[in-house]
């Protein structure tokens, strides 16, 4: 049996153990001391359960002029995301039974991670014929890729994914609230997608939700938070919590739904601290400079980060900011349980997915470190902590912080 040795969080606190890894890759033993043919010991280092992203696009196929999925999915490990959940807005769009498979079938043995597919139904009847997607999503509003439905089509959508116990992640702009008007910097692009438009459109999925499973996408207001619905679940992206409309990021920090102000930001901050955050999830939605290079309200919406949530985190919580138990928790715990996978906990009979990391190597970001396909990062600059190791399954696909195995990632089949 293979031992991996560190400062393992297990059951809530940081403990100095040694995690016995059976031959299929699952934790066999926790316990103080264990032996075994093979020990790999990282001292003094934190081991914490891999990431697991739950809403990143990959862009394969069809537009892998952006990103790919073995790009993509390195660029996961060297964050130390081991799990990944991939949306459906590739070409074409993974709206039919035909789209998913031919989608599973390119993906098939590229990743560097383990990942789940979502599909697009764009009415109640499509959902049937799309029972092998891990999840749904729906967007409320034009985005990449010409997916929007209405308010009609949503409800069949929630009540047919009810009837197949399919969780549904809504992205929640309403159209209606959005605002004419010349679109030139990022301040006029969150007035022209202004809170109201989210608060509108989670009114709605209110009112229609029946008893469905509802995940609500990348949130970017207290506003927001506060119209959640009563039972349903939500995310936040560190595009939201990391970066403002006051940043010169110009048609980079462009993205839907828009950057907010600098006190949204400390709101959404203060709403995850106190735990009303039940995941925080990359968007990651790449786009080449050339494309976002032309006047800004041609650009396209979306940028990368699946390699910098966890790193950006970690950061923050070194920082005395943040407990490490809500990185933990919003990173791998939660958005494992959202997803119905069996991640994100160091637990016996769990995936040996792990993330080796020394909090006191602090590094800048840098995007060439991230190997994005598309070459730059809206965190430019800012400090990030970085894993030296991780694993996926038990095996290093990420060793002294460069990518060690590529392809060994699997599809993760819906449980129900
Ligand atoms: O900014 C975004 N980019 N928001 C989305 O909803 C889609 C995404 C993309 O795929 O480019
Ligand atoms: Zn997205």
């Amino acid at each position: 049996m293979r031992i991996i040795k560190g400062r393992a969080w297990y059951r809530g606190r940081l403990d100095a153990l040694s995690l016995g890894i059976d031959d299929d890759g699952t934790i066999a033993s926790i316990r103080k001391t264990l032996r075994g043919d093979e020990e790999i010991d990282h001292g003094d280092a934190l081991i914490l359960p891999g990431a697991v992203d739950m809403h990143v696009h990959m862009r394969e196929p069809g537009l892998t002029h952006k990103d790919d999925f073995a790009s993509g999915t390195r660029s996961a490990a060297i964050g130390g995301v081991t799990t990944i959940a991939e949306m459906p807005n590739t070409l074409p769009p993974v709206t039919t039974a035909m789209a998913l498979d031919e989608k599973a079938a390119t993906l098939k043995h590229r990743g560097v991670v383990d990942y789940a597919l979502y599909a697009a139904p764009r009415s109640g009847d499509a959902v049937g014929p799309l029972r092998n997607a891990a999840a749904f999503k729906v967007y409320m509003a034009p985005s990449t890729g010409d997916l929007q439905i209405g308010p009609g089509e949503l409800e069949g959508v929630l009540r047919e994914a009810t009837a197949h116990r399919k969780l549904v992640v809504v992205h929640a702009e309403d159209p209606s609230k959005f605002r004419a008007g010349k679109v030139l910097s990022l301040v006029d692009h969150a007035a022209a997608r202004p809170k109201d438009a989210e608060t509108s459109a989670l009114a709605i999925l209110d009112r229609i939700r029946a008893n469905a499973k509802v995940h609500v996408a990348h949130v970017t207001s207290r506003e927001g938070l506060d119209a959640v619905p009563r039972g349903a679940t939500c995310e936040a992206s560190p595009l939201h919590l990391f970066l403002d409309m006051t940043r010169p990021l110009g048609a980079q920090g462009k993205v839907f739904p828009p950057l907010r102000s600098r006190e949204d930001r400390e709101a959404l901050w203060d709403a995850f601290r106190s735990g009303r955050i039940d995941a925080i999830a990359s968007d990651h939605a790449p786009h080449t400079l050339d494309e976002k290079s032309v006047p800004f309200d041609q650009a396209p919406g979306g940028a990368p980060g699946v390699a910098t949530s966890f790193p950006l985190l970690l950061r923050r919580s070194r920082a005395g900011d943040l407990e490490l138990s809500r990185v933990v928790a919003a990173t791998a715990l939660r958005p494992a349980e959202i997803l119905g996978v069996p991640k994100g906990a160091i637990e016996v009979g769990r995936d040996a997915d792990l993330i080796v990391v020394d909090p006191r190597r602090i590094e800048t970001i840098r995007a060439k470190r991230l190997r994005y396909k598309c070459g730059w990062t809206p965190f430019e600059g800012m400090e990030g902590c970085f894993p030296t190791d991780v694993y996926l399954r038990g095996e290093a696909i990420v060793e002294d912080g460069e990518p060690a195995a590529e392809g060994r990632g699997r599809l993760l089949r819906p449980s129900a």
